[in-house]
């Protein structure tokens, strides 16, 4: 039996702590936070997050073999392998504001875990960190003179927010890296023995502590890239008449590309991609590589120049003036699935059109509460509305951000019946037939395709394909 210790009871700490107590009945595991709130809500029935299938593994385990507690201190002294999954922001002032990880919260819990420690532990990056942080955290635990061992092993989270549950029972992988020392090897041992509980040997893969912590910056920005990439093309459709979903199933049907995030939006968000891009942005530079830098500093460019098109597009086609108008937007949360709003581009949209003085509309089925935090002071400027067709009602436009299933089931021809006229839908997730739609009333504006338009004169960038 061990003592596992998860710092930071957030979207990674709560549901792979949840998954590990499920899957290692004989271990003890606690998560601790220093945000009471938080941990009283994961005792409670009111989780603090929402993740599919989350609150079936938390009844099985709570209180069983999975602890949550505001106790750092006793549970860090009596741990025996400690996870360490709080958050790492962008650094928003000083040196490297904007692009370095703000490192704030994770030095304070290692001085924290040496400050309670009365034994030799296993202290295992869960947080996305820079290259080096492992260098740094062994500094501090083994150089403060306590007498006491501490192995630094980085095993970095891949799973993805709405589907976090899948990823930890039947992950694509499980990365794990440490020190070739005979002590590394040992603390790599007791991580790979958790994982072997349920992850296939194959699929456990080691490696030195450098590279796996490098791989999780670099698997982020390779799956930010491919957004950026068919999104760059989804402008380029909307010029010339291509049809960007027929594109992605061409390009992506060629096995050495995959078809996996090929999907044209308004464009990513979430609280790691950009934030991880420009953490390798800020390594390359401060290693001097320039070109390095920009390229990948390119891909967030593209993903803000995605999501300033779309809100141009809505500007121009509605006759160059939202002042007053009502518009529906449909999501908040940066992707299907979740209640997170950090960094999502619905609410990036939300902002632009209070600016333009449209008189917004948010609906969501599970994420209007962040929504509305995340807005701060802009959000008296903006009405909160659970149910989509009353978001629509009376609305001279909707707009698609989040590809909730639920936006999908609705009855557009009743929603259209309801809307000021002409009636525009700006499709940011390709979600709705736009058939469909334009056969129901609507002006439609998918992501990369031609629009259908009823009026004659309408037509989106000057492209020259011909009317439906
Ligand atoms: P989060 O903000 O949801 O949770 C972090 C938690 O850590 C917060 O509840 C905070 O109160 C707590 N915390 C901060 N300092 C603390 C301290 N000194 N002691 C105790 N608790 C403390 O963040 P998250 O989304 O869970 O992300 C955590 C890390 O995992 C980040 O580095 C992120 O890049 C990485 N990651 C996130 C995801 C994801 O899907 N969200 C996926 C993979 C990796
Ligand atoms: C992503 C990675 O997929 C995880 O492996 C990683 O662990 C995690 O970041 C992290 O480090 O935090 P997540 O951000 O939760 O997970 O969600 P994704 O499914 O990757 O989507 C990210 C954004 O890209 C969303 O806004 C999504 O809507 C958008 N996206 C994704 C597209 O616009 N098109 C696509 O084809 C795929």
């Amino acid at each position: 039996m061990a003592n596992i210790l998860c710092i930071g009871a957030g979207y990674v700490g709560g549901p792979t702590m949840a998954v590990i107590a499920q899957k290692c009945p004989e271990h003890r595991v606690v998560v601790v936070d220093v945000r009471p709130e938080r941990i009283a809500a994961w005792q409670s029935d009111q989780l603090p997050i929402y993740e599919p299938g989350l609150e079936e593994v938390i009844r099985a385990t709570r209180n069983k073999n999975l602890f949550f507690s505001t106790d750092v201190d006793r549970h860090v002294a009596q741990a025996d392998i400690i996870f360490v999954s709080v958050n790492t922001p962008t650094k928003s002032f000083g040196q490297g504001a904007g692009k370095a990880a703000d490192l704030q919260y994770w030095e304070q819990t290692a001085r924290h875990i040496l400050r309670c420690s009365a034994s030799p532990k296993i202290v295992v990056e869960k947080s996305t960190l820079p290259v080096r942080t492992a260098e740094a955290m062994e500094r501090i635990l083994n150089t403060a003179g306590s007498g006491h061992c501490f192995d630094v092993v980085s095993n970095p989270e891949f799973l993805a927010e709405g589907t976090a549950i899948r990823d930890m029972q039947a992950p694509d992988r499980v990365l794990i890296g440490a020190h070739d020392t005979p002590s590394g090897r040992r603390a790599m041992q007791a991580i790979v023995e958790i994982y072997a509980h349920w992850v296939p040997l194959d699929r456990i893969v080691t490696a030195n502590l450098w590279s796996a912590e490098l791989s999780k910056l670099v698997a982020n920005a390779f799956l930010a890239q491919r957004v950026s990439s068919i999104n760059a093309i989804s402008a380029l459709c909307e010029k010339t008449g291509a049809d960007v979903t027929e594109v992605a199933r061409a390009v992506g049907l060629d096995r050495r590309i995959g078809s996996r995030f090929l999907n044209a939006s308004v464009g990513f968000g979430g609280s790691c991609f950009k934030k991880d891009i420009k953490n390798l942005v800020y390594l390359c530079e401060h290693y001097g590589l320039v070109e390095v830098a920009e390229y990948w500093d390119h891909v967030v460019k593209m993903n803000e120049y995605q999501g300033r098109r779309f809100v141009s597009n809505m500007v121009s086609t509605m006759f160059n003036t939202l002042a007053g108008k009502r518009i529906a937007l449909f999501g908040a949360a940066y992707k299907a699935h979740t209640d997170d709003t950090r960094d999502s581009p619905a609410l990036g949209v939300c902002r632009a059109l209070v600016e333009e003085r449209a008189e917004v509309v948010l609906t969501d089925p599970r994420a209007l509460e962040n929504a509305r935090a995340s807005l701060g002071a802009l959000a008296e400027n903006v009405v909160f509305e659970p149910d989509p067709s009353a978001a629509a009602c009376g609305a001279h436009a909707i707009a698609i951000l989040t590809e909730w299933p639920c936006f999908a089931e609705l009855d557009y021809q009743a929603v259209y019946a309801t809307m000021a006229k002409p009636a525009f839908l700006f499709d940011g997730r390709n979600l709705l037939d736009p058939r469909s739609l334009y056969d129901a009333g609507f002006n439609v504006y998918p992501i990369g395709k031609p629009p259908l338009v009823h009026m004659g004169e309408q037509r989106r960038g000057g492209g020259t394909f011909p009317a439906p």
